[in-house]
């Protein structure tokens, strides 16, 4: 048995879940009419309601001691002060460093990173603003009006969710379209119908050795020059974001288009660094910077707070009790608001490829559940698909709702209506509708007693399932850095209980080798395969097809 597994706070839980199993939430309320209050706090302009989870305070408590027998304060310290946690990997993990605005240094390797990171973000602002007062001009004099970010991981989905979120506060000087899959597809739907004297590229890839973003970006660059322009006027179309500085000038981007990053920001940490570039260009560099301001404060706010009053860590440790201690293998993320989206999305990186592990810092393989998969869509649109499985299905399925309380510009009863819903769903997962009140409804219906008894049995909704639930009074920028960097937090610290590293991404690199031999075999036609049959055969199908057979 692992240490984890064998620590008092851990036989401690597993006793409590067995004492839960047996009750159901709804009595909780009716027995105790403070219950909302005392499971609800606020900050960061967050609000979390997690009273309709399966918790009391005991189990609260036991999962706070949890937290403190993984030694939290001390491994969250270790992060926020540099020290190289993603070892691994051999790097420091700071992406709060690039929020940081107490003014204070912060050290990596001894060195402090505040000066590189403040003249990288002057040097966004000057870009975007000479992009948006028309200050920088395209080959002909034409002003930039469209920008195609290339990049993807996280090099795609932060900037583009986080952009999609704060639609209401665009300023519309630029379009940017986003491009990520290697599917040539997506970058042929985009540069269709774009004037290339007034386009943009910016190619965001930390390593600068990722196919599908140096393919997108070779594809893009045929197009501007068959646009008629020549390769010196490359240097005003095309920008890059990278750490690999020295990949991204061989490949042909002038220096000094060259917005630097480095190895201590995780790919999906990087929307804070200049990777948030297109962010930037399509809100303003204004509203950029309220962004990490918001996640400044959630910084804050995690480092500060107690545990019964942290944010992430309440988050984090409703996770783990229904991971560990009631077999949830996933987690549904519900935005109620169109403009977040994409956050389901967004939230599937950072906490998966974070938390997908089966070994312990120490080299240990893991005796227990670590991430779950994360999934989510949009409400209501869910409501009329899939929460059929999650009000009645066989597995347990947490959920967050969101919803902002205001949307600017919007019709007040669209907005109720969605409120209601929101709040509609958490009510009903929570309550449920026993069978013995269904039954006597069908009753009063005038139904035979027999036909009534079997359809009450499938009318019955058991409840008992969990939610948290997080308003927030609209989201602009601030309030949306909070909501990112709470999540972000949360992951950091289920990372601590279940002792992974949560910085570094080793599963995603076989697939990556295994392609590259495999695309030049699609290739090379005549090529010899050594593959399983499986693969060979995929392959022959592939070449015949290409042959037109
Ligand atoms: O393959 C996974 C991954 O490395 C992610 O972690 C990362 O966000 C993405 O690919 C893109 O990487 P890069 O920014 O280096 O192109």
């Amino acid at each position: 048995m692992s240490s984890l597994t064998q620590s008092v706070a851990w036989q401690s839980l597993t006793t409590l879940a067995q004492s839960i199993k047996g009750q159901h939430m709804r009595d909780w309320f009716a027995a105790d009419p403070t219950r909302a209050e005392a499971f609800s706090l606020s900050a960061c302009g967050l609000y979390l309601d997690y009273s309709k989870n399966l918790v009391n305070r005991q189990v609260m408590d036991a999962l706070f001691s949890l937290a403190d027998e993984r030694q939290l304060a001390a491994k969250r310290d270790a992060m926020f002060a540099g020290e190289v946690i993603n070892h691994t990997e051999g790097r420091a993990v700071l992406h709060t460093a690039l929020r940081n605005f107490s003014g204070q240094a912060r050290h990596v390797d001894g060195q402090d990173v505040m000066p590189q990171v403040l003249a990288t973000q002057a040097k966004m602002k000057a870009f975007t603003q000479a992009i948006h007062n028309g200050e920088h001009k395209g080959y002909t004099g034409k002003v930039i009006r469209h920008v195609v970010s290339i990049g993807i991981g996280g090099s795609f989905l932060g900037p583009k969710i986080m952009s999609e979120a704060l639609k209401p506060f665009w300023q519309d000087k630029v379009k940017v379209h986003f491009v990520a899959n290697v599917d040539g597809s997506h970058i042929q739907d985009v540069l269709k119908g774009l004037d290339a004297q007034e386009t943009l590229v910016v190619m965001s890839s930390k390593s600068f050795t990722t196919q599908e973003t140096l393919q997108n970006t070779l594809t893009a660059r045929d197009w501007f020059l068959h646009s008629g322009a020549k390769q010196t006027d490359i240097a005003k179309h095309f920008v890059a974001v990278s750490s690999n500085v020295k990949a991204a000038t061989e490949f042909g981007i002038a220096e000094e288009n060259i917005f630097p990053m480095w190895d201590w920001v995780g790919g999906r940490y990087s929307l804070w660094s200049a990777i948030g570039l297109p962010i930037a260009l399509q809100l303003g560099f204004e509203n950029y910077l309220e962004l990490l301001q918001g996640a400044y404060e959630m910084d804050c706010h995690f480092q500060n707070a107690p545990p019964e009053k942290n944010l992430p860590v309440i988050m984090a440790m409703l996770g783990v009790w229904y991971v560990n201690f009631f077999g949830a293998q996933s987690h549904v993320l519900l935005p109620y608001y169109h403009y977040l989206r994409g956050f389901p999305a967004y939230v599937q990186q950072l906490d998966m490829e974070s938390n997908g592990k089966s070994v312990t810092v120490d080299g240990e393989w893991v005796d227990y559940a670590t991430g779950p998969v994360i999934w989510g869509s949009e409400g209501t649109n869910g409501q009329h698909s899939f929460h059929q499985l999650i009000h009645q299905g066989q597995v347990m399925i947490p959920a967050d709702f969101m919803l902002p309380l205001n949307v600017p510009n919007q019709d007040n009863t669209h907005h109720a209506m969605l409120a209601s819903n929101c709040f509609g769903q958490t009510q009903a997962l929570m309550q449920g509708k026993t069978y013995e009140q269904v039954l006597s409804e069908l009753r009063a219906k005038g139904l035979d007693e027999e036909s009534a008894k079997v359809l009450a049995r499938h009318k019955t909704m058991p409840g008992n399932k969990p939610s948290n639930t997080l308003l927030f009074q609209q989201l602009d920028a601030r309030t949306l850095g909070a909501l990112v960097a709470l999540y972000e937090h949360k992951v950091f610290v289920q990372g601590v209980i279940w002792g992974v590293n949560s910085f570094d991404q080793w599963g995603v690199e076989l697939g990556k080798v295994l392609g590259n031999q495999i695309l030049d075999k699609l290739q090379d036609r005549e090529a010899s395969l050594g593959f399983d049959a499986s693969t060979n055969q995929l392959i022959e199908k592939f070449r015949r097809a290409q042959n037109g057979h």
